[in-house]
């Protein structure tokens, strides 16, 4: 580029990023934003649902650090994807379903503009079912069906108050998952064996399929469904299966290829399952959110993105990826990284808002909707956010 025209293109540009601030991508999209899912998504339950005195990671320093300045309930150092698909929307950050204040009344709480069920830990199959195969949830027993009653009950009181309700959930986004990712992660550190894990892949996505179907009837019209990240760059992975095989490593970013051939195998079962719920119900839309590759381009180049490490977590307990399972982010033997956005893990199973924004990024503006996600409310024409990155 010619350097007067590169000025000039510049100064355009920075402009168009001061105007760009204010206005968000998506603005008169959709009405509200509705999510179930686990801690990828959530953005307080957990931490309000836990009895006092019982404080968990997300509820401690340096949790939120980056955006909140204080902990939040968010598994991360600030907003997570969800705060950036509310952002891009026009419409505030979701709202946990689960109050601060025990019991409050949830009938006079206003989540008209977008309500959370996700909670952290949580699993697409319930916890009873995990139990028979001797795997057990350390931090909670919500699973995506109880996430689906909670709805159905806040649903119900919302439509006695609201006449247009069915109105309301037909513009409205509904985000299913990612849920189901927690089963593996509870597994193979529990030392279920391999054939017990993967014949669990059917199952989940026999679970995410039956919500999806039950929100649809309820009236849902755009729903999209994440699929599981490539876990075999997480530190908590990298760290529990280390070993000296260098064939068990991609070379070309030291992730474990067979974690992320089975991330793969879920997310392909997922996408075939979704095509076979299009043709059920051809007057939704269902889209799928690669998170996988969204997230893989980040540890293909990472420099490209601002990142300069992939693979250590910004805030763990130390070891070759900076995680320890008996020294985990927030407790008293952990330190944590001081700049987190030169990080693509935070905790070394949990993402730091900066991988999470070019995961959101790549949501609207790159290729990992199917259908694409902009294409689908045609007010989402205008270019993400720049002034974000
Ligand atoms: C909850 O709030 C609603 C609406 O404000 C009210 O009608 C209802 O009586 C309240 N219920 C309780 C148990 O306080
Ligand atoms: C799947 O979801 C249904 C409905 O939410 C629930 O009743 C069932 O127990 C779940 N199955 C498993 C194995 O968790
Ligand atoms: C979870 O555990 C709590 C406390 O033990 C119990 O009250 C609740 O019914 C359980 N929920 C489910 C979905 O199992
Ligand atoms: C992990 O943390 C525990 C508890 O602080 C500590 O005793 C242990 O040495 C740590 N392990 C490594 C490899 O750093």
């Amino acid at each position: 580029m010619a350097p007067l025209f590169s000025t000039i293109a510049s100064a355009i540009l920075c402009l168009a990023l001061l105007i760009g601030h204010k206005k968000a991508y998506g603005d008169g999209c959709y009405r509200s934003v509705i999510s179930f899912g686990d801690s990828l998504a959530d953005t307080g339950n957990l931490l309000h649902m836990r009895p006092p005195g019982t404080p968990i990671q997300s509820g401690r320093w340096p949790y939120g650090k980056t955006f909140f300045h204080h902990p939040t309930g968010r598994f991360s150092d600030g907003r997570l994807i969800i705060d950036f698909i509310a952002q891009s929307l026009g419409l505030p950050f979701l709202e946990p379903f689960i109050d601060q204040v025990k019991n409050a009344n949830t009938s006079s709480r206003d989540f008209s503009k977008g309500v959370n069920f996700a909670v952290g830990g949580a699993t697409a199959l319930d916890v009873s079912f995990l139990e028979k195969y001797g795997i057990f949830n350390p931090l909670t027993n919500i699973s995506l069906s109880t996430q689906l009653d909670w709805f159905k009950e806040y649903f119900a009181i919302f439509c006695q108050a609201n006449s247009d309700c069915k109105t309301f959930l037909q513009t409205s986004l509904i985000i299913v998952g990612e849920i189901g990712g927690n089963e593996y992660n509870y597994a193979f550190v529990q030392g279920a064996n391999r054939e017990v894990i993967e014949s669990f892949v059917i199952a989940i996505i026999g679970n995410i399929s039956f919500t999806i179907q039950e929100l649809i009837k309820l009236g849902a019209r755009t729903v999209m469904v994440p699929g599981n990240l490539p876990i075999g760059c997480l530190p908590y992975y990298l760290s529990y299966y280390e070993n000296s095989e260098e064939k068990e490593y991609d070379p070309k970013t030291g992730c474990l290829n067979w974690l992320n051939r089975f991330s793969e195998y879920h997310n392909e079962l997922l996408q075939k399952e979704l095509n076979r719920l299009r043709g059920l119900y051809p007057h939704a839309t269902i889209t799928y959110g690669d998170y996988y590759n969204a997230a893989m381009r980040l540890y293909l180049s990472p420099i490209k993105y601002g990142f300069t490490s992939v693979l250590r977590a910004c805030c763990g307990g130390g070891g070759p990826y900076n995680f320890n399972a008996s020294a985990w982010c927030s407790y008293l033997s952990s330190t944590d990284c001081d700049d987190p956005s030169k990080y693509v893990s935070w905790d070394g199973i949990h993402f730091t808002e900066a991988a999470y924004r070019w995961i959101a990024q790549g949501l609207f503006e790159g290729p990992y909707t199917n259908p694409p996600i902009r294409t689908v409310c045609s007010s989402i024409s205008r270019t993400y956010e720049l002034s974000e990155y």
